[in-house]
């Protein structure tokens, strides 16, 4: 009798049977649930449906293309203004939006085209909140903040929380799953350890892709690598535990 393998689970009783299934259901509705967050939070942030790639490079590094100023001057404002006149308001944004230039060459332009709405004291902003002053530097400094995704800070909190909460997860899903009989020892292990290895690779990745943004493909395929050792250790637990039949040879010796 080896001394070295876990009991199956047909060898064991119904209690602890009963347990590890409650314990399997409620875990698979939890990942689910942090799926369909995953995907809530994500998804589309490149104007396209889906979760791909781009929206985690968006997520975490930002879109690093526009501001809300240059978005909105190419976009529901291009028709206020002459474009040669909103190139100089881009080509100062993307000159590093200096308070010296801004006085020179774009106040007097957003004077002339844009202060009779937008305007400390204009009567339609004071209407609608949602239009933005553009009456002072400061003002329009708020429409110039570049989009650089995610706060380190907000990351280092989400960090820790992830990984508190998969090794629990993935520790008590894995103790379930040595009572799966397979034949490949070296396969059962490396199911066992894929998703701790992911969930290291997937959270330095977020930071990787503040740096450089290909990153993000790494972010991707470490979570769904995670998702797939998940659902094999899920179902095969499952499977073993009340549909398996243990060939008799083995049930006598416990292997
Ligand atoms: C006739 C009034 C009017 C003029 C003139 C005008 N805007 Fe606007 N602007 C609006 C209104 C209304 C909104 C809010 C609704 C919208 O976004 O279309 C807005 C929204 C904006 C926004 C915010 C977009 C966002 O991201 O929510 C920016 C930035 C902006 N305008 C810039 C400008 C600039 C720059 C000029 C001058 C070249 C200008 N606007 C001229 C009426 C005006």
């Amino acid at each position: 009798m080896k001394t070295t393998s876990f009991d199956h689970f047909q060898q064991q009783p119904i209690g602890c049977r009963a347990l590890y299934t409650m314990t399997l259901l409620v875990l698979g509705t939890g990942y689910l649930f942090a799926m369909i967050q995953t995907f809530h939070v994500h998804s589309g942030r490149d104007g396209k449906p889906g979760l791909s790639h781009t929206d985690i490079q968006i997520a975490y590094s930002g879109s690093q293309s526009d501001t809300r100023l240059e978005a909105a001057l190419k976009g529901s404002m291009s028709g206020m203004i002459r474009s040669e006149d909103a190139a100089v308001i881009s080509g100062w944004v993307r000159g590093g939006a200096k308070m010296e230039k801004f006085q020179q060459q774009v106040e007097p332009l957003l004077q002339a085209h844009c202060s009779s709405c937008h305007g400390t004291d204009s009567q339609m902003r004071l209407a609608n909140p949602h239009i933005p002053n553009l009456g002072t530097y400061a003002d329009v400094m708020k429409m110039v903040q570049l989009d650089t995704g995610a706060d380190v800070f907000t990351m280092v909190r989400v960090s820790h929380i992830h990984l508190f909460g998969m090794t629990f997860i993935f520790f008590i899903m894995g103790t379930i799953f040595l009572h799966v009989q397979m034949k490949a020892i070296w396969l059962k292990c490396l199911i066992l350890i894929t998703p701790f290895v992911a969930i290291i690779v997937d959270i330095m990745s977020w930071y990787l892709t503040k740096l450089y943004q290909p990153f993000a493909w790494v972010v991707y395929f470490s979570g769904v690598l995670m998702a797939m050792a998940f659902t094999v250790q899920w179902f095969m637990s499952m499977y073993q535990l009340w549909f398996f039949k243990l060939p008799p040879e083995q049930a006598e010796t416990g292997d």
